[in-house]
């Protein structure tokens, strides 16, 4: 088992780049399937979402080349099957990306039912009514999900609920449908916009991405190119919280600072300065934390995935802050593990309230999720004392190299691998 060891107190100061994003990776990995040439991809992140989706790709029969640390090229021309195998599309919730992409490119599609983070129910309806609309039937058995089309015609799909996986995945299977598709209550996310980018370049006719209507032109042919993948928000978002509850001195480099604008408005109304370059910003705290209010929403909102993190922030700040989850049923289990620290939290369904608190203390916790573990080393970098962290795999399926990041601003952390499992102490 690992686990990392942090002692906190330090204020983190100097710079730490950006790798490349994690929801935009994982999406613009499945989409080099409907590519009749390789693909070569930059700024992949090294992390285990994304060596996962690789493997998928490569027992199917793609063929992957590394060209460096964090470029790929992949040619998907032997793709043989479009059935993924359960045992490895289960681990993750982003295989169901290869649904939308096989059955772009051979009309028919057999993927697990998606795994992922536990934070309530997550369904698919609106993927399955996207598919629909454009003229697949599905079935559900097994834990698996088959889709087959005889044909894709470009249809109108209305998404009932705002949905990046819907909009990506629609977008995915319309790309070489016949005709015209329009995608209305599109989700707007950097991510979305940056696969409409990837597929354009290899010839798509995708107008919109970004905004909530999103056009797409089926074409017949969409040949392989060499696509960057834009910097991960969360991420970036991620290193700017932690330097505010560290009270640290922070430079993110390889940031698109538009992409940050609802995190960095949040933070500044807590305390922070930040001072934005044309692809980076410094983060700093001139004086103490201070309360706020936080409602998580569809992008341009305040990101879900950054929920976890600001609220570890606010257990340090002064005054009562409330937390709104805007977009999950349930994405509060990690206030138990926050609260083992000295934080004081209460949760009433989707609202949290976080009484600010003079210190937090280091005691042994888990990760419940990917966020969640972001939040308790948050937490840990800013408590006094050591804390050690279970299950940090979740937290290293979406930050690559956090432990050397971390410690490239100064913080005290390590990896450990413990034998076995070993009972939990008190420290
Ligand atoms: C993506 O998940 C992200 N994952 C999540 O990030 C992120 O929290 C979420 O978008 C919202 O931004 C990836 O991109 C791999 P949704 P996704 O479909 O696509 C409901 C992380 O930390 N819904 O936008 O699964 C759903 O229940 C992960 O990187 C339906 O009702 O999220 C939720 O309440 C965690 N029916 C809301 O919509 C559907 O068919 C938003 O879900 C689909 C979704």
């Amino acid at each position: 088992m690992e686990k990392y060891v942090i002692n906190g107190g330090k204020k983190l100061s100097g710079e730490v780049a950006i790798s490349g994003a994690k929801n935009a990776a994982v999406a613009i990995i499945p989409a080099t399937i409907l590519a009749d040439s390789p693909c070569v991809i930059e700024n992949v992140p090294n992390i285990s979402d994304v060596s996962m989706i690789i493997r998928i790709l490569y027992e199917m029969g793609a063929s992957i080349r590394p060209i460096n640390k964090s470029t790929i090229e992949i040619d998907t021309r032997r793709i043989h099957t479009p059935i993924v195998p359960y045992e490895m599309a289960k681990h993750m919730r982003a295989s169901y990306y290869l649904l939308g992409s096989l059955l772009g490119r051979f009309h028919t599609a057999k993927v697990s039912m998606p795994g992922g983070c536990d934070f309530g129910v997550r369904p698919i309806d609106q993927h399955l009514k996207g598919f629909k609309a454009l003229g697949a039937d599905y079935s559900i058995e097994h834990g698996m999900i088959d889709v087959h089309a005889d044909s894709l015609i470009g249809s109108q799909v209305y998404f009932d609920v705002v949905s990046v996986g819907a909009t990506i995945n629609v977008m995915l299977a319309a790309v070489k449908a016949q005709g015209l598709t329009i995608i209305e209550n599109a989700a707007k996310e950097p991510h979305i916009v940056d696969l409409a980018n990837f597929l354009n370049s290899m010839g798509a006719d995708i107008m919109g991405a970004g905004t909530d209507v999103i056009k797409i032109r089926g074409v017949e042919h969409l040949n392989g190119i060499s696509y960057s993948i834009i910097p991960d928000q969360i991420e970036a978002g991620t290193y700017m919280a932690a330097a505010v509850a560290t009270r640290g001195d922070v430079l993110i480099k390889n940031i698109i600072p538009k992409h940050l604008e609802a995190i960095s408005a949040k933070l500044e109304k807590i305390g922070a300065q930040i001072e934005e370059f044309d692809d980076s910003l410094r983060v700093s705290v001139p004086g103490e934390l201070v309360k706020t209010s936080v409602k998580t929403m569809p992008h341009p909102g305040f990101p879900t995935d950054m929920q976890p993190q600001i609220t570890a922030v606010l257990t340090l700040a002064k005054g009562t802050s409330i937390v709104t989850e805007g977009v999950w049923d349930n994405r509060f289990r990690y206030v138990d593990e926050l609260r083992r620290m000295g934080a004081d939290i209460s949760v009433d369904g989707k609202v949290a309230v976080v009484e600010g608190r003079e210190k937090l203390t280091g005691a042994p916790v888990k990760a419940t999720d990917l966020r969640a573990g972001a939040a308790l080393v948050i937490a840990a970098l800013a408590a006094e004392g050591t804390t050690e962290i279970e299950d940090i795999y979740h937290i290293e399926r979406g930050y690559e190299e956090i432990v050397n990041k971390l410690r490239g601003l100064g913080a005290d952390i390590k990896k450990i691998t413990i034998p076995g499992g070993v009972v939990r102490k008190a420290l």
